[in-house]
């Protein structure tokens, strides 16, 4: 049996880099710890065990990862209880390597190991050796029942993991292995659950959702109808769907549960290029793509897109670039995540010998950068004045933190500031007339002010913000959603 109380009531500091995946998967480590007797805290200096959630989907955030155990040095010479550990998608790749490269580290353990991880920190404290635990499962199907702290508003749900695609630039096949999906019947009791503990929103994780099949046959299209229709979750959203396999009826399932499937969908399409997506091995020419954005907006009108661009691929000429470009003016995105090409190992493209020198690279991002700047500052003004339907989420984090305003996001994922907010509100969704509107951030103010005023006394009495409204997104909340 597993000792009870490896925490002893000490600390414990997780640093999470890279996609919601392994935002999750850190709020899954710290619920199994907590059961052990850790307590989360929010700085390293206060912890007594230190683990870094690593991502390596480009260089820069494995880079973090020894950035980041380099500052721990120091304060495990004064503190010999103290242990620090590497999770995620670095670890997975590196396994013991990564010990022998990162001296400091006392265990690395791979994406599959999460559960594992209270034995595994109880073995670093018992003996003097290193631990390292990174072998894929391979059971099918994937089992495992969401934990979730403090549940808030919105809650992330893993509906299947690993990715069977093989784009020649990605590594994520290789760090979270083959693709295997959760049953429908253990999503259904799972969402239920969170419902009965006042969940309102979920979003289902998968690194390609709609290649979602459940072990009696259910596609993505299935489970989405399944948890409209039979659960009492308020509002679903997903995240993140592959354009090759994103078809009619999943469209349609999702107009016909417009009021609980969210306006909003992340379609990455890396390139412009019919060319550069062969060579990345995407499985859909520039063609296929834009018909595939048409049948959505089509069937869902109004519906907003997001998307991922990868600029520099190798062998990416400049015309081929001019494609990218293209694109996101003919399709308008009111966001797009764009990156510059990043040689992973074990990848085909990383192999290529027609490498873009980086200030190439730089040049290319920037422009698209900017040309999206422009396109979603026109896009926002369609928000100005208009009312929707909010989900209320609390007092405002991230750049508007201690300043007064509230936030809540609206279906397509927007966040809503606005002054006034109630306790009682978080959890409820109401309607808020748009004041001012900025790319993916709006300001607010209730639709209906004697409604409210009627169900929350002295709600839309005039108050003055502790400091101004910053229009711009936190770069952590950015990142979240960028599954970066
Ligand atoms: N499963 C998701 C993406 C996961 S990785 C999908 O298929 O869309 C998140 C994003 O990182 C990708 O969409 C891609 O734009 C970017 N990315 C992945 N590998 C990269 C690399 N080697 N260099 C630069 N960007 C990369
Ligand atoms: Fe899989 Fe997405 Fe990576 Fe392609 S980009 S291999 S679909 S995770
Ligand atoms: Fe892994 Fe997510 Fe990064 S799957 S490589 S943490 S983007």
């Amino acid at each position: 049996m597993l000792n009870q109380n490896i925490g002893q009531g000490e600390g414990v500091y997780i640093s999470t880099y890279g996609c919601q995946m392994n935002v999750n998967d850190t709020e899954r480590m710290l619920s199994l710890l907590e059961m052990v007797n850790f307590v989360p805290v929010d700085s390293p200096e206060k912890a007594s065990l230190i683990i870094i959630n690593s991502c390596s989907v480009r260089e820069k955030p494995v880079h973090k990862v020894h950035s980041e155990a380099g500052k721990y040095r120091q304060m495990k010479e004064k503190n010999p209880r103290l242990r620090i550990g590497v999770g995620g998608c670095v670890a997975q790749q590196e396994k013991a390597k990564l010990l022998k490269d990162v001296p400091v580290l006392d265990f690395v353990f791979g994406t599959d190991a999460i559960d594992q991880l209270p034995e595994l920190v109880a073995k670093t404290y018992e003996g003097t050796e290193k631990v390292v635990s990174a072998r894929f499962e391979n059971e099918k199907p994937y089992s495992v029942e969401t934990l979730v702290r403090n549940p808030g508003v919105s809650t992330f749900v893993n509906i299947a993991k690993g990715c069977d695609n093989f784009c020649t630039f990605c590594v994520v096949p290789f760090t979270r292995g083959r693709e295997r999906s959760r049953t429908l019947k253990e999503l259904i009791s799972d969402i239920n659950a969170l419902t009965a503990r006042g969940v309102k929103e979920v979003t289902l994780l998968g690194q390609n959702v709609n290649s979602y099949e459940s072990e009696c046959g259910a596609d993505f299209a299935t489970l989405l109808e399944t948890v409209a229709r039979d659960t009492s979750i308020e509002r679903i959203r997903y995240t993140t769907s592959h354009p090759k396999d994103f078809d009619q009826r999943l469209v349609d399932i999702s107009a016909k549960y417009r009021s609980k499937i969210c306006d909003y969908i992340h379609l990455p399409a890396q390139s412009g290029n019919t060319e550069v997506l062969a060579r990345m091995n995407r499985g859909y020419s520039r063609e296929e793509y834009l018909a595939k954005v048409k049948m959505i907006r089509d069937g869902i009108p109004g519906v907003i897109l997001t998307t991922d661009l990868i600029v520099g691929f190798p062998g990416e000429t400049e015309e081929q670039f001019m494609d990218t470009l293209s694109l996101i003016k003919e399709v308008r995105y009111d966001n797009i995540y764009a990156f510059k090409y990043s040689p992973r190992p074990f990848t085909k493209a990383a192999k290529f010998e027609d490498q873009v020198p980086e200030d190439e690279k730089q040049r290319r991002l920037a422009l698209l950068l900017e040309t999206q700047r422009e396109i979603a500052f026109e896009l926002a003004k369609d928000y100005d004045g208009g009312t929707y339907d909010v989900l209320i989420e609390g007092e405002a984090t991230g750049n508007n933190a201690n300043s007064g305003l509230w936030q809540g996001r609206t279906t397509h994922n927007k966040i809503v500031y606005f002054l006034g907010g109630r306790t009682e509100m978080i959890g409820q969704t109401i309607p808020f007339k748009i004041l001012k509107s900025f790319p993916n951030v709006l300001r607010g103010d209730f639709a209906d002010k004697e409604a409210i005023e009627a169900k929350y006394p002295g709600a839309t009495a005039p108050i003055v913000p502790r400091h101004d409204f910053v229009a711009v997104q936190a770069p952590e909340a950015e990142s979240k959603l960028a599954l970066n």
